[in-house]
Parts: structure tokens; C-alpha cells; sequence
């Protein structure tokens, strides 16, 4: 009796340490019959977070507003066959290479590689079939301080034109603090180039209430890398100062994005660039904040990448539905993707994308919440 006594209060005790939980379901199947599971992480302070197989995809971010309502602040679709269908790349981990290489060719020792043209001229987020449409593996689930999912996936020698077997993680993690922390990281058998990183669309008045002109965004960014019509790097880096790319303090997203002035918001049709985050690559350092006035849910980013892309969603044209049937549109969405910059195998003089067998790559990415 006295024993059981114990058991119970030191179990109690254990409860009180693990404090974020990990559970692990069915999420539903694909039309070719292959099932695609999630895990849910859940902590004691209102947020959860659920990762399916299908591109290791953070497929819904459920986070308190200010007064404690809980809603969804991720973009995406309610069966995982929907993923498949659409190209969007909604909350999905991408890769070989997230963002563009140009015309699909790039070298490495002398030796020449192509890849898929999959938006226009260019080859995009690792190719028609890229990190995003696989099936990823779970590894492990754990609950405790931190609730943790790993999760992985083997990608061949010459998939999508690549060269060397790549071995990848990528571990989702969610604390007490409200901060999910994402870690990809990869190993190859053959020198290889790689950029992954994570595209979730985020929209901080929860359920899409409203879209993200009015949200304020703070960018760590003194310079960004400036683009061609098909939006690849010119390999310039230009200073921010003066232009409707200056964030360095808040701005609303809407202010200057119509501002036809400037190319490069032509280019873009808005916000679709690289920014060059401020401090050392390598390091975890903070590189963007959004702050959602209606909910006063606010994001902070940090990273360890170089770059991160700020994207609006320019290309949502109404004509696909999300969640709940949806329709996304323009501007309903940021995407922060922090990574190397685009083209970087092209470009000699940016961050290297090459990863040698023995080395391990790591792209490290917390998204702290709050409100205000
Ligand atoms: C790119 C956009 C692209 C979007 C969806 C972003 O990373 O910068 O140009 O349309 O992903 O594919």
C-alpha cells in the first residue's frame, strides 16, 4: 500500500517534469494507398504543433492569442493527398535545394549537373519531385521538457539530378516557452550542394481572419541579395537603407509593397527575397520578428543560416482552397526560409551550399511565441 503510495507520488512527480508531450497517430492515406502519419507535440502553455511523414511538413501550429484563444497560424490542407496535388509547399521541408538554382545547372569539381527546370527557366525547391513529396520516417518521439519528433529521410545517389546519397534529419521540438525549435541536418556520400529549410506560411490572426498587409515586420537585415526578372541573385548585395526593403525597424507589410518604383518589388510582385541576416552565420541569432495587431500574437525568428527569404505569397491566386475550403489569395501568408542564399552554387562569392562527405550540415531555426 505504502509502496503503491510512492509509485503514484514519484509518477506525479515525473508528470510535473515532462511537461510538453509527443503523441503519434494516422493522418490519413495518399490515393496510391501509402499512409502518412503525424505527430503532435502539445505543452502546457496552449500551443501544439503536428508533423506529418508526407515532407516532414508542419502541417498546423495551434497558438494562443492574447486573451488565450487558441487557433491555427499555418496555411495548408486538411488531407495530406491535397500536398501531393498542389505545389505550394505549405509548411513542408524543402529540399535538395529550397529556392532557385539557375536554368538548372550548376558544377562542382570541374564537373557539370542538371536539374529540373520547374519554374520557368529555373529549377526550384529541389525539383518536381523534391523533399516536399516523400515520405519521411519517424524516427523517435519523446515527451519531456522539450516534446520531440525526429524525423528522416535517405534521398539516392542522382535523385532529382543530384549527386550523393543524402542522409537527412529533421527534429521538430516545442517547449514550455512557446518556442518550436526545427533542426535539419544532412550528411552525403559524394561533395554535394544542399539547402533545406522549412516553408510554413504563417498568418498570426489564426484561422486567415484577416490577411498580413497590416501585420508589422522587423528584418535583421542590413543588405539583401537583389534578383533578375526570374528572381535569381545577381550577386549583387545591396544595402537596404532608402528602399521599401529597409525592416530593420518594424513596417507594416503593406506600406511599400505596391511601391512600382522600385524593380525590385516588380520582380518580386511584392516581397520574394533573399535578406542577408545581420551577425555571424553559424550562430543562432534573432533575424525577424512579425507582430499581428488584431490577435497580438507575435513571431520572433532566429536562425543560424545566412539568408532568409521574406515571400508574401504573391503567387496564391485564389484558385486553390486551403483548410476549411479556403480560397488563399495574395498576401494572406509570410513565409520566413531561412537558408543559404538562392543560385549560391552559382555564385562563388556567397555562403557555399557544398557539403563534403565527413561533414554534417546543419540548419538550426527557432520560432519563439508571444503576444503583446
Ligand atoms: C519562393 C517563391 C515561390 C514560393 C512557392 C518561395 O520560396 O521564393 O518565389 O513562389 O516559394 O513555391
Amino acid at each position: 500500500m505504502k509502496f503503491a503510495f510512492a509509485a503514484v507520488a514519484l509518477l506525479g512527480l515525473c508528470g510535473t517534469a515532462q511537461a510538453a508531450t509527443a503523441t503519434r497517430g494516422a493522418f490519413g492515406q495518399l490515393a496510391d494507398g501509402s499512409k502518412v502519419e503525424a505527430v503532435t507535440l502539445t505543452n502546457s502553455a496552449g500551443m501544439s504543433a503536428k508533423i506529418m511523414t508526407l515532407g516532414a511538413t508542419l502541417q498546423s501550429l495551434v497558438v494562443p492569442d492574447r486573451s488565450g484563444k487558441k487557433e491555427d497560424v499555418v496555411l495548408g490542407y486538411d488531407t495530406a493527398q491535397e500536398y501531393l496535388s498542389r505545389p505550394n509547399y505549405f509548411g513542408a521541408s524543402v529540399g535538395r535545394y529550397a529556392n532557385r538554382i539557375a536554368k538548372g545547372k550548376f558544377s562542382l569539381d570541374g564537373k557539370s549537373f542538371t536539374l529540373a527546370t520547374n519554374d520557368g527557366p529555373n529549377h526550384l525547391h529541389g525539383g518536381p519531385k523534391g523533399f516536399d513529396k516523400r515520405m519521411w520516417k519517424i524516427d523517435s518521439i519523446s515527451s519531456g521538457p522539450d516534446a520531440k519528433a525526429v524525423l528522416s529521410y535517405v534521398s539516392a545517389d542522382g535523385e532529382e539530378g543530384y549527386p550523393g546519397e543524402l542522409k537527412v534529419t529533421a527534429t521538430y521540438s516545442l517547449n514550455d516557452q512557446n518556442e518550436l525549435k526545427l533542426e535539419y541536418r544532412a550528411t552525403t556520400s559524394k561533395p554535394t550542394v544542399l539547402n533545406l529549410t522549412n516553408h510554413s506560411y504563417f498568418n498570426l490572426s489564426g484561422n486567415d481572419a484577416r490577411d498580413v498587409m497590416g501585420n508589422m515586420v522587423t528584418l535583421d537585415a542590413a543588405r539583401f541579395t537583389p534578383v533578375d526578372a526570374t528572381l535569381i541573385p545577381t550577386g549583387e548585395r545591396r544595402a537596404v537603407a532608402g528602399t521599401p526593403f529597409d525592416f530593420r525597424t518594424p513596417h507594416r507589410v503593406g506600406d511599400r509593397i505596391r511601391d512600382a518604383k522600385d524593380q525590385q518589388i516588380r520582380f518580386g510582385r511584392g516581397y520574394d527575397h533573399n535578406f542577408i541576416v545581420d551577425g555571424a552565420a553559424g550562430s543562432l541569432r534573432h533575424a525577424a520578428r512579425v507582430e499581428e495587431p488584431g490577435s497580438g500574437r507575435v513571431l520572433d525568428v532566429s536562425v543560424t543560416a545566412p539568408g532568409i527569404q521574406f515571400y508574401t505569397g504573391n503567387f496564391m491566386d485564389g484558385t486553390f482552397f486551403g483548410k476549411g475550403q479556403r480560397a488563399y489569395r495574395q498576401g494572406d501568408a509570410i513565409c520566413l526560409e531561412p537558408g543559404v542564399f538562392p543560385d549560391s552554387p552559382n555564385h562563388k562569392d556567397f555562403p557555399t551550399s557544398r557539403l563534403n562527405p565527413g561533414q554534417t550540415y546543419v540548419n538550426t531555426i527557432v520560432y519563439k511565441f508571444g503576444t503583446h
